[in-house]
């Protein structure tokens, strides 16, 4: 079974002026053990769609189906903190925090003791090929590449199968942003994560196993 599922989903922006129809009519079924890409045109829909497989709204019509069950009949704060890892195109770790305090939180917020969250965590960073050097770093005091690694390894100690990924190679230079692809790619297909991911970074699409295109409001496959 696909671990996410989109019925028919629709999206309307609503204010007293005007109704934009961001989503019109998106279907598609992600399953583990793949990496995805999802492309298009600034304004396409991309972020909202995004938004919401990761739980942060619901759609106006249709269903987001995570594990077969609708985000509609989920509580969604559950959700976000329990089966949807997000990453962003500006990493987000927190600056007085080191590298494995970051990567500590999700574990800290599901209950896990600090001395076997800071052992697995430290087990997250290697996993993404840091040397154990950064362990006790600031982000400011790792490169972007090294802090989107991190970021990764955060995602990762969510310990769930789900990773979204907002732009993650936005902010890399061509050669790290390929590195941090075929990074992703491997999680997807050795430790079977599904990992969705929206770019514009064409070049990269050769390292992606499913290409999507997200055009007036509905997903083709590319
Ligand atoms: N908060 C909002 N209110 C009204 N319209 C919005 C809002 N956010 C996005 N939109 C509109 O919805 C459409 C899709 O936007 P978005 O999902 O951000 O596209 P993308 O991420 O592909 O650039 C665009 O027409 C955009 O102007
Ligand atoms: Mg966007």
């Amino acid at each position: 079974m696909s671990i996410l599922t989109l019925k028919s989903v629709r999206y309307r922006y609503s204010s007293r002026y005007h109704n934009v129809e961001a989503l019109k009519d998106v279907n598609c079924e992600f399953e583990q053990g793949r990496i995805y890409a999802i492309v298009g045109k600034s304004g396409s829909g991309k972020s909202t769609l995004l938004s919401l497989m990761a739980g942060l709204d619901l759609p106006s019509e249709g269903d987001v189906l995570f594990s077969g069950k609708s985000t509609r009949t989920m509580d969604l704060d559950a959700y976000r903190r329990n089966n949807v890892a997000v990453i962003y195109q500006n990493f987000r770790l927190f600056p007085m925090l080191t590298a494995v305090e970051n990567v500590m939180y999700p574990m800290e917020l599901h209950g896990i003791r600090p001395k076997e969250a800071k052992k697995r965590a430290e087990e997250y960073i290697r996993s993404v090929d840091l040397p154990d050097s950064v362990f006790n770093r600031f982000p400011s005091m790792l490169s972007g590449g090294e802090q989107q690694r991190v970021a990764i390894a955060r995602a990762l100690a969510m310990e769930t199968n789900l990773m979204l990924a907002d732009e993650p190679t936005g902010n890399l230079d061509s050669t790290t942003a390929r590195n941090i692809i075929d990074l992703l790619a491997r999680l997807a297909h050795e430790r079977n994560y599904c990992i969705i991911m929206v770019t514009h970074d064409t070049e990269l699409l050769d390292m992606i196993d499913v290409t999507y295109q997200m055009k007036d409001g509905v997903l083709v496959k590319v």
